[in-house]
């Protein structure tokens, strides 16, 4: 029997079983607000792009959940035995968090360097499994060689993280993107023009 886990903006998420592998469900759930000419196609197509971006970010190294299938609009995922980064930090009090804010810009750079864009890059869409760094939730991803793309994974994880010090603990490990330069330039530009927008944020 599915055990309900969790209730994210766009879907709900089950925790089954495949065999002998615990894997969580992750269904995308119909949008009353949206005309069902535009929620099927939407939720097929970010069902479809999130597990090409997972593979993606598997190739470049990054640990996200494994794929054991891809429905309609579902995906079965690998199961992460962990707590979300929010979590995490609200939890620990400290003790640690420099050392795993740092992997995730670590993550981040290998991220960028392949292409890929998280595109709702929150403490809420990291998990944290004993020292090591999940990604999860890549449905409002993309594939981009844009640099201001990157730049608001970059300042939506700054504002998520909502703390200096842990900020350049993260900035420490992203530094070691080759174009880290070009993005925090792009970001400084994004943040003096006060204007942007997160496609997570417009709730399309
Ligand atoms: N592979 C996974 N293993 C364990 N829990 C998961 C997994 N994927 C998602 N979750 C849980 O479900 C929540 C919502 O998943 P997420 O992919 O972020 O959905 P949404 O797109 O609706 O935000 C996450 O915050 C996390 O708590
Ligand atoms: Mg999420």
């Amino acid at each position: 029997m599915a055990k309900f886990l969790a209730r994210g903006a766009e879907a709900e998420l089950y925790l089954d079983r495949l065999v002998d592998r615990r894997v969580a469900t992750k269904n995308r759930v119909s949008k009353g607000y949206r005309i069902k000419e535009i929620d099927v196609p939407l939720r097929r197509s970010r069902t479809r792009g999130e597990a090409s971006l997972l593979h993606s970010a598997k190739e470049a190294g990054v640990a996200c959940p494994v794929i054991y299938e891809i429905g309609k609009f579902e995906l079965k995922l690998g199961f992460i035995d962990g707590v979300l980064l929010r979590d995490f930090i609200k939890n620990r009090k400290g003790r640690g968090i420099g050392k795993v804010a740092e992997e995730v810009g670590r993550g981040l750079a290998k991220l960028h360097r392949h292409g890929v864009v998280h595109g709702d890059f929150t403490t809420a869409n990291v998990m944290v499994s004993g020292r090591k760094v999940f990604f999860i939730d890549f449905g409002l991803g993309s594939f981009s060689k844009d640099a201001e793309e990157k730049a608001l994974d970059v300042l939506l994880m700054k504002k998520s993280l909502g703390n200096e010090r842990l900020y350049g603990s993260f900035l420490s490990g992203y530094k070691q993107y080759e174009k880290y330069k070009d993005v925090m330039n792009q970001l400084a530009e994004i943040e003096k023009r006060g204007r942007y927008v997160v496609r997570s944020w417009v709730g399309a």
